[in-house]
């Protein structure tokens, strides 16, 4: 992993092992208190080539990792499992780790749809058994619930024609007991979220990079905040390792009643 990281902030900085970063991540419980883990270039663009993983180093998929290996549970939005391969859980040593803290093997992987239409021959349909969970919404046609159905556990929530943000963190803090949840995009899942005013933390790495491209999504898409409703955020820590920046961010309310 390319030599030591250097510590930003807080204050006094200085280097630091990255085996480090992210490694004891001790998040509060909510209901759930729910953090975005994302990867940016420079000029804010969430894809390369229609895909994140190109975007950040192998420093920034160990700590996505590390997050996932602090949560209950980790989400994304059907539009990135179409996207890329997504898979949401920790390698092996992660797990034992988890195990001996007290929480699953694995944490449960969450993906969220409207449409139904799930790329069903993806990996993450065979190797995550029971620690995947669809959640459909009313406007799911059946025929697509009894088709995920019979890979893996589904909930239908309100919501037309896409599950409605505060129905699927309910039912997972209600059902499934999850009290810390890592949210990995994509940019409209995560603008719902935003907007609902859900949002707790942001792991943001920003990448070395100058991508271009008006219509390459940046970390959250959709129609604008209105003014008084932009999130406003405070940073908490920023590492550095040769160009990449790990930045994490508290979300403090909105521009037109910030704490
Ligand atoms: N840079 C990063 O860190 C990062 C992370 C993730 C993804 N990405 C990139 O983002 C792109 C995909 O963008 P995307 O915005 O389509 O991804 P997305 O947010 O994962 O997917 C959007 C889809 O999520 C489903 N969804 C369910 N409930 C929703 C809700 N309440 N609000 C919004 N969506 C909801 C809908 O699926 P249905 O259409 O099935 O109804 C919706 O079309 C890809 O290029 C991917 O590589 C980047």
């Amino acid at each position: 992993m390319r030599g030591p990281a250097l510590r930003l902030y807080p204050a006094p900085g200085g280097e630091v092992d990255p085996g480090s970063i992210y490694a004891d991540l001790d998040l509060p419980a909510g209901d759930p208190y729910l953090v975005f883990t994302m990867v940016s270039t420079v000029d804010g663009k969430a894809a390369q080539g229609g895909r994140a993983n190109p975007i950040g180093s192998d420093l920034d998929h160990l700590l996505m990792r590390r997050i996932r290996s602090a949560v209950d549970a980790v989400m994304s939005g059907a539009g990135t499992l179409r996207a890329e391969g997504v898979d949401l859980g920790v390698p092996e040593e992660m797990a034992r780790k988890r195990v001996s803290s007290g929480l699953r093997e694995q944490p449960l992987q969450v993906i969220v749809t409207g449409s139904g239409e799930l790329p069903l021959e993806r990996r993450i349909f065979r190797e995550a058994g029971d620690d995947l969970l669809v959640i459909v919404s009313e406007a799911t046609p059946e025929e697509k619930v009894r088709e995920i159905s019979r890979r893996t556990t589904v909930r239908r929530v309100a919501g037309d024609p896409e599950p409605e943000v505060q129905e699927v963190v309910g039912l997972l803090r209600h059902e499934f007991g999850v009290r810390r949840l890592a949210v990995e995009g994509g940019p409209r899942l995560n603008h719902s979220l935003v907007a609902a005013g859900l949002a707790d933390e942001l792991f943001l790495t920003l990448a070395p990079k100058v991508i271009g491209g008006s219509s390459v999504p940046t970390i959250v898409a959709g129609e604008e905040l209105p003014e008084d409703e932009v999130a406003r955020l405070r940073l908490l820590s920023a590492y550095l390792q040769g160009s990449e920046l790990y930045l994490r961010y508290r979300f403090t309310g909105r521009e037109g009643n910030s704490l």
